[in-house]
């Protein structure tokens, strides 16, 4: 048996007031849309159809990366009618699995339970709600069983009463569908073609409609608005502090981390309150990461510790280190072991060896630092003149005295002492002690300035 997913996405969404496509509001740092395809992907189906409708080639182009077909429906007149723009390149002999792109939370476990249940006749996913408004409610007969379901729209006030409602998620067979389909009408309060009701069509035909009950209503939370949203984020995060709290993170507070990508921990791991992580992120074991921080695409080795208020991106930091409160490393900067990164310290494009220490108020940008290397405070690589950039690259052992400016491209050789407060502007010798500033002098006759009286 053949799987076909198609995707809904067309809708603008309306209710999130957006200019951007409802599918590409971002969930945990990706489009909405990204988490329905992951989950989809999982399945292995034989082909994914995503309809997109809303914002043009927007949706495509912001998903170059997943191998889908993409259909068009260029008039939003229904999800009966997006469903439909799919089917001609689906074979009568598939079993269709119809997901929404606004459901972004389902787990495939859930959707092969779906599928499996259609087993040549229709399964619907539904959910039990203590709040079922704007759903579409699930109408049993006598027996128990699905009977047809009833948009908000169209319901008196007993449908409305029933709680057990449309997830919008249904797998059934192609080619019965596709004969549905093509007698749905949009004769209703939105003069829409609502896919739902292929259900009552289905039961006439006397096919089986199978309900799936989820238990887990965040599983199936549709998001039509910003306050869904931030409710689907909500879940998300506690779903994924949950995962690394059960594999042996301690987590300050699961309500205050904001994972917005993957995370990946060792053993012993602290996170305190307030951290983002962003991107692919790996921590070592025994990595203690302080409050306030930011931390993007990156990995940090055994037994480093970062502190609060700190940001890290794109970089790379070996074990052993300390760095912050306060500091930011930006991309394409490596601290090698045993590194120390103090407060209110910038690094770019560098490369740090082992020792080192840059540890209060500095700029080391397109550097290399070699071991065991001591940085004053406020030393600054002067690595732009206002059109290319260049490198600084400072020797083992070398100490840079507070205050000093290194004009690039410069070179500070081994074990050399620069005097604190320098302007070097051409390489210094290792071992030696340069100093490149005015002597101190004591100006004679100078006098303190008189007050000059204002004229009235
Ligand atoms: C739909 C269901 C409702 C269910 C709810 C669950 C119908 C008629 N109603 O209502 O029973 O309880 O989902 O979340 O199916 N879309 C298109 N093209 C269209 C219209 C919609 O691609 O012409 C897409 C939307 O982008 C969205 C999905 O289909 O991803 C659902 O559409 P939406 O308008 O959100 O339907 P609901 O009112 O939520
Ligand atoms: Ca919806």
């Amino acid at each position: 048996m053949a799987l076909s997913v198609i995707i809904l996405a067309a809708g603008q969404g309306t209710r999130m007031h957006s200019d951007m496509p409802k599918v590409l509001q971002p969930l945990a740092g990706r489009p909405l849309l990204a988490h329905v395809l992951d989950t989809a992907e999982a399945l292995s189906p034989s082909a994914i159809h995503v309809v997109y409708g809303y914002g043009g080639d927007a949706v495509p182009e912001a998903l170059p990366e997943y191998d889908v077909r993409w259909v068009l429906q260029a008039e939003q007149l229904g999800t009966g009618h997006a469903v439909s723009q799919a089917m001609p390149a689906v074979a009568d002999e598939d079993t269709v699995l119809i997901l929404c792109g606004d459901v972004p939370l389902v787990q495939a476990a859930t959707l092969t339970a779906l599928v499996s249940a259609a087993d040549g006749g229709m399964s619907v996913l539904t959910v039990v709600l203590d709040e079922p408004t704007g759903y579409g409610r699930i109408v049993r007969d006598d027996a128990g069983e699905v009977a047809r379901i009833v948009e908000e729209k169209e319901a008196d006030e007993q449908v409305r009463a029933i709680r057990e409602v449309n997830t919008g998620l249904v797998a059934c067979p192609a080619g019965r569908l596709r004969q549905w389909l093509a007698h749905v009408s949009n004769d209703n309060a939105q003069g829409e073609y609502y896919l739902t009701d292929a259900i009552a069509l289905a039961t006439d035909a006397a096919v089986s409609v199978r309900a799936v009950v989820v238990s887990d209503q965040d599983e199936v939370m549709g998001v039509n608005d910003k306050k869904q949203l931030a409710a689907a984020e909500a879940a998300t995060r506690a779903r994924k502090a949950e995962e690394l709290m059960l594999g042996g993170v301690t987590i300050a507070d699961p309500a205050r981390i904001d994972i917005r990508g993957t995370l990946l921990c060792g053993s012993d791991v602290f996170i305190d309150v307030d951290t983002v992580f962003e991107g692919e992120v790996k921590l070592g074991d025994r990595v203690r990461i302080g409050p306030f921080t930011l931390i993007k695409d990156a990995e940090i080795a055994a037994g480093t510790e970062v502190l609060s208020h700190t940001a890290i991106d794109t970089a790379v930091v070996g074990p052993g280190c300390r760095i912050g409160p306060f500091a930011r490393i930006r991309p394409q900067t490596r601290l090698e072991k045993d590194v120390r990164v103090g407060n209110f310290v910038e690094m770019k494009k560098s490369h740090i060896a082992d020792g080192s220490k840059v540890n209060h108020l500095s700029y080391i940008g397109d550097s290399t630092i070699g071991k065991g290397v001591n940085v004053g405070a406020g030393t600054i690589t002067c690595n732009y003149d206002g059109t290319n950039k260049y490198q600084t690259h400072i020797g083992d052992g070398a100490f840079i005295g507070s205050g000093t400016q290194l004009v690039a491209p410069v070179e500070i050789g081994a074990n050399a002492v620069i005097g604190a407060g320098s302007t070097i502007t051409s390489n210094a010798p290792g071992d030696e002690l340069t100093v490149a500033r005015a002597r101190q002098t004591v100006v004679k006759d100078w006098k303190k300035p008189k007050k000059v009286k204002s004229e009235k």
